[in-house]
């Protein structure tokens, strides 16, 4: 049976999301993991490349061992799954749209997410499988956030003025 998803515009999901690092006991539904796996699949990438595989991890003794593979992983072991992003070597911006997709999929269905670097990609790449030419430095944890998700705080992000300028990086040129 289908589940019915909340709906929430696109510039919400922008506006309201944030990392979320720690999880409920909750599982996620296999259709809501698909739902996140579509997002990653259908993001753009240059030439259309599409020089991923998704590797989509539920597995507690899988998220706890890659947990250990940077210095800021921690929030895998608790997540409810966790997608790694195996590439080719030299697409970094593509591995970082799909990420992006994903995680504003999730965030539509209530799911929180935290990206995780994989500083130890050689240990990850031995936890999954991963042959030495492909890169797997990015994952991403997602469950259901523990703590209600906190608001959009002023000061979160630079201002707008600071962020944009107008037609011209410099205006001395
Ligand atoms: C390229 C990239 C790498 C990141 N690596 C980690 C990481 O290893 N561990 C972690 O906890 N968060 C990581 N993050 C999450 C950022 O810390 C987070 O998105 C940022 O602090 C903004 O959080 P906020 O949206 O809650 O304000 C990463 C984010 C990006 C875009």
């Amino acid at each position: 049976m289908s589940e019915q998803f909340p709906t929430i515009s696109v510039a919400e999901a922008i506006r309201t999301k944030r990392a979320v690092r720690q999880f409920t006991d909750q599982p996620a539904s296999e259709e809501a993991i698909r739902a996140v796996l579509n997002a990653g699949r259908r993001s753009q990438s240059s030439k259309n490349t599409q020089p991923w595989t998704f590797v989509a991890i539920t597995e507690r003794t899988t998220l706890e061992a890659l947990s250990k593979t940077g210095g800021y992983t921690g929030h895998l072991a608790g997540a409810a799954f966790a997608v790694v992003i195996v590439a080719q070597p030299g697409y970094k911006f593509d591995v970082g749209q799909a990420a992006a997709y994903m995680q504003l999929a999730a965030w539509e269905l209530g799911l929180g997410s935290c990206i995780a670097s994989l500083h130890d990609e050689d240990a990850a790449r031995a936890i999954l499988g991963v042959p030495g030419e492909l890169e797997c430095y990015t994952a991403i944890s997602f469950g259901y956030p523990a703590a209600p998700p906190a608001a959009p705080r002023p000061g979160g992000r630079r201002s707008f003025e600071e962020a944009v300028r107008w037609e011209q990086y410099s205006s001395d040129k």
